[in-house]
């Protein structure tokens, strides 16, 4: 099977089960659940669900389960985009081709909104249909909340919004709080499920680490290069911003230099799994070749 099959059933899967696990819009908070349905349904690229689903499928782990982890990280992601989005953040209009929540909706609808799918995201994560063991629950819950929290990416959001000094060190480290802890704690979570040793801990720790970079850059170089209408938001966004990132200090050949010798640097990180990793192993290309 070809990766884009693989993911976009991955996609669907994840999109059939959120709609199914969120709230129905009923009630005098039918605005709320309204809005949380428009951001989470929308049309996401769910890579961060893609990346849990493959690596619990390496682990031939219980996919109904693995499922659930998915809807929980795509809360998060939903949320947090939801809330970058808002007028005293990076103040955007668009997102995944459509009007951002707080212009479909209001300002306060999409705060709220944000706030309900990320306490969402821990409500599937406890609930004993994810696992039968308790303690494997709350490890899942502890691992998505250090990820989120101020020393995950809420602390990268807030370095991002107070501006980095120019310098790669700072722009590398704000990358791994705002986008890369919530890339790990994706492969994370099926390897709490797993009981996974060490070994294959570490090999994907440092998988989603580059990976987690690559993305990053990549989001940054279609900041400056990419079409608005095909990557479903506004680019330019961070020039207009002054917002130091990887391409604003390397320059876009220098970065793409850089994504060229990660990509294989990454791949060997997926050494250890043999054929088991194939789909992650050719996400890595999907990540560096992506328009959106
Ligand atoms: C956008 O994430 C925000 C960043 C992490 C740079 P994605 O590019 O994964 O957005 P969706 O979820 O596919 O819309
Ligand atoms: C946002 O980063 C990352 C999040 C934690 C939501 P950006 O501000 O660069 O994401 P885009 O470019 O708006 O998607
Ligand atoms: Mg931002
Ligand atoms: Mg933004
Ligand atoms: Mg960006």
């Amino acid at each position: 099977m070809a990766l884009g099959k693989r993911l976009s059933e991955a996609a669907d899967l994840v999109t059939v089960a959120l709609d199914e696990l969120l709230p129905r819009a009923e009630g005098p908070e039918q605005r709320l659940t309204e809005a949380m349905r428009y951001a989470a349904l929308g049309p996401g690229k769910r890579l961060r669900p893609f990346f849990a689903i493959e690596t619990g499928r390496m682990f031939d782990l219980d996919e109904r389960a693995v499922l659930r982890a998915a809807c929980a990280l795509e809360c998060i992601q939903a949320y947090s985009l939801i809330h970058d989005d808002l007028p005293s953040m990076d103040d955007d209009d668009m997102r995944r081709g459509r009007p951002t929540v707080h212009r479909a909706y209001d300002e306060a609808t999409a705060i709220l909104a944000g706030d309900a799918l990320q306490t969402f995201a821990f409500e599937i994560l406890a609930d004993p249909d994810t696992h039968h063991d308790g303690a494997v629950r709350a490890d899942m819950v502890l691992k998505l909340a250090l990820a989120s929290g101020a020393r995950g990416m809420c602390g990268g959001q807030m370095i991002d919004m107070l501006g980095v000094r120019d310098d790669l060190g700072a722009v590398a480290r704000m990358q791994r709080l705002k986008t890369g802890a919530l890339i790990a704690v994706s492969f994370e979570l099926p390897l709490v499920m797993a009981h996974a040793g060490d070994a294959e801990r570490h090999a994907l720790m440092a998988f989603a680490q580059d990976i987690g970079l690559a993305y990053q850059i990549v989001d940054d170089l279609l900041d400056i290069e990419g079409d608005s209408a095909v990557l479903g938001k506004k680019a330019g966004k961070d020039a207009e911003k002054g917002k130091a990132n990887y391409v604003t200090l390397l320059g876009a050949d220098a970065a793409r230099e850089r994504l060229a010798l990660l990509a294989e640097q990454t791949k060997s990180h997926l050494d250890p799994f043999g054929p088991r990793a194939d789909f992650l192993r050719a996400s890595v290309d999907f990540v560096l070749d992506r328009r959106n």
